[in-house]
């Protein structure tokens, strides 16, 4: 209890938190850091390899964390993960939507089944988790969601607008999810990250190029890099951020400047 005599909750040691997307970029950068928290992690993703070296990274750090298979474009795969997840570490505490899929295209040559496909990833399976534990989270009268979107949701996408209104969308599904679970002692925020060094934005460009461009544009002068956003996590699934849901966060040198 604070001096104030208002209980603020945060992740404790042995919650469990489920990162979607966690054998990628930003994905490891959050296993890692909220298992020095003394999260139990779950590395959902459906690359088993770059999945278990996340296991694998965490253990080394001397975490804990545990692998499971999933393709977060299908209802059913997201339904059996969720099921082995609660076999195996019980519901979690904290989830983070952080996998999202970028098939790139100007709009009238993106086939639709890209189109859908993005819409799957990036969209309808936070929604599906949410559905999947939101109702545990409330019971237990506490629960953290962190969304990842993008400055492309404020921006627009040259050729990625199926991934820049996903970005928009998961905004306002973070703002609606705050809304209605706020008093239930659930938080959901965003996370908008700038252009950061991991395999997303090197599907289209060297990273030479990245760090040509950030040195023009960027007002740092320098892109991103997965630990630059692991920190904000950290801060969102603390007592520290009890009095903050609903919110998007920039962190991207200046580059974009949200009010
Ligand atoms: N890197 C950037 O510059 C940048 C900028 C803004 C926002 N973001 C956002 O940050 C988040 C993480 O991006 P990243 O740069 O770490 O990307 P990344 O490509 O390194 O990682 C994405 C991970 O998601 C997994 N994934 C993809 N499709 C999946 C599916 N169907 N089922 C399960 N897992 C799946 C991949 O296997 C991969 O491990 C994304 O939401 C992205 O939109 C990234």
């Amino acid at each position: 209890m604070a001096v104030d005599g208002v209980e603020r909750d945060g992740l404790t040691a042995g919650d469990v938190a489920i990162v979607t997307g966690g054998g990628g970029g930003f994905g490891r950068a959050f296993s890692l850091r909220l298992a020095k928290m003394g999260a139990r992690i779950a590395v959902w993703d459906i690359d088993e390899a770059q999945g278990e070296e996340t296991v694998r990274h965490v253990a080394q750090s001397g975490g804990k964390a545990s692998f499971f298979r999933v393709d977060l474009a299908d209802p059913a795969s997201i339904a059996a993960c969720a099921e082995q997840t609660m076999d195996a570490l019980g519901a979690p505490y904290c989830i983070i939507n952080n996998a999202s899929v970028f098939p790139r295209g100007e709009v009238i040559e993106l086939p639709l089944a890209d189109w859908e496909w993005t819409l799957k990833v990036n969209l309808t399976a936070p929604f599906l988790i949410a559905k999947t534990f939101g109702p545990g989270m409330i019971e237990k009268g506490r629960g953290v969601v962190i969304n990842l979107a993008s400055g492309r949701a404020i921006e627009g996408a040259a050729k990625g607008a199926n991934y820049a209104c996903t970005k928009a969308a998961i905004l306002s599904l973070t703002k609606s999810l705050a809304l209605e679970w706020a008093r239930h002692g659930v938080r959901v925020n965003a996370i908008i990250p700038g252009q950061s060094l991991t395999a997303m934005p090197l599907a289209a460009t060297s990273e030479a190029e990245m760090h040509a461009q950030a040195k023009v544009r960027n007002p740092m002068g320098r892109i991103g890099y997965p630990e630059d956003v692991a920190g904000l996590a950290a801060y969102l699934v603390s007592a520290d951020a009890a009095y903050m849901t609903g919110q998007g966060i920039a962190i991207n040198g200046g580059a974009v400047m949200i009010p």
